[in-house]
């Protein structure tokens, strides 16, 4: 058999899904040739063969995957390697988003050996699954890592695994609340105008958020060292009080192999 390689696909805004993601690897034991965040602008996908192992990687919006990252992945040419599918969510669920990950890269010929849904800290109300993964959470990202390799790298992974989630997907419907910043705290270093996926923030005024553009993912408040952008306002602590009551219980990961 010829020599693999371990690649990673992933988009991760506040780098819980990036942590899971190399979690994984360092249990494989193999290091990591490839690593690509679609949350950062311009990435060029990387090329595929039957040689590569590739974990694909995506956080749960609104039960679904982030539509960028859908867009980006449809492009992707599996040309049959071998896939190790995650979704990581915040403690509420993540409905259909693992089964669209995995249709959407069996549709790019991409063969789904493995596949799981982990908790991660929800990155708009994070006094829900705060602090996840925990302990507990990498422990066992650790024990799916060495049970992918010992299935994936000597080829007697079943390839018929059966997700959970329905079709037609849930509908996604977008989120009322947006990060703004603090024109008193910026000091205008543009990381945050630079680090934005989708061009939601100026440079001139990084204080400022389009809502029409921003899809609430958190990276402008996690890149920024003064602390100056972040959630608040009514509308906000009036959902998240509900939110927080109701989606608290603690969920525990799922993996299908
Ligand atoms: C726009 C948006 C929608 C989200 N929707 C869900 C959801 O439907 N279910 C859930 O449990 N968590 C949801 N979350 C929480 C994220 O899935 C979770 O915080 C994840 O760990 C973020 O990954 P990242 O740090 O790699 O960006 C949502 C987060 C965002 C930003
Ligand atoms: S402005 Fe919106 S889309 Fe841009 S990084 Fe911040 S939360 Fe994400
Ligand atoms: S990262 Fe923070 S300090 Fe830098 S421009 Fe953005 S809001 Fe201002």
């Amino acid at each position: 058999m010829n020599e693999q390689n371990l690649k990673a696909i992933f988009f991760s805004a506040t780098d819980t899904t990036r942590r899971c993601v190399e979690m994984i690897a360092q249990a494989m034991d193999m290091p990591l040739t490839v690593s690509v965040n679609l949350a950062d602008r311009n990435v060029k996908l990387p090329e595929l063969n039957d040689n590569d192992i590739v974990i694909v990687a995506a956080p749960v919006y609104g039960g679904r995957i982030p539509t960028l990252a859908a867009d980006k992945l449809k492009y992707l040419n599996g040309n049959g390697a071998k896939v190790i599918a995650m979704v990581v969510y915040g403690n509420r669920d993540y409905d259909d988003a693992l089964l669209e990950l995995t249709d959407i890269l069996t549709e790019t010929g991409c063969k789904i050996c493995a596949a799981a849904a982990f908790i991660g800290q929800h990155s708009i109300f994070p006094k829900v699954g705060t602090s996840r993964p925990d302990k507990a959470d990498l422990e066992k990202l650790a024990e799916f890592g060495r049970q992918c390799k010992a299935t994936l790298v000597s080829d007697i992974a079943k390839t018929d695994l059966s997700i959970k989630g329905n079709r037609p997907y849930k509908k996604y419907g977008g989120v009322p609340v947006h990060p703004v910043g603090s024109r008193k705290d910026c000091h205008k270093c543009g990381v945050c105008a630079e680090k934005c996926p989708v061009e939601a923030i100026s440079i001139e005024a990084p204080w400022e958020t389009d809502a029409q553009k921003c899809i609430s993912c958190g990276r402008c408040i996690f890149v920024c060292s003064s602390g100056s952008r972040g959630y608040n306002g009514i509308k906000y602590n009036l959902i998240g009080k509900v939110f927080v009551a109701g989606f608290s219980h603690r969920k525990e990961p799922e993996i299908f192999i």
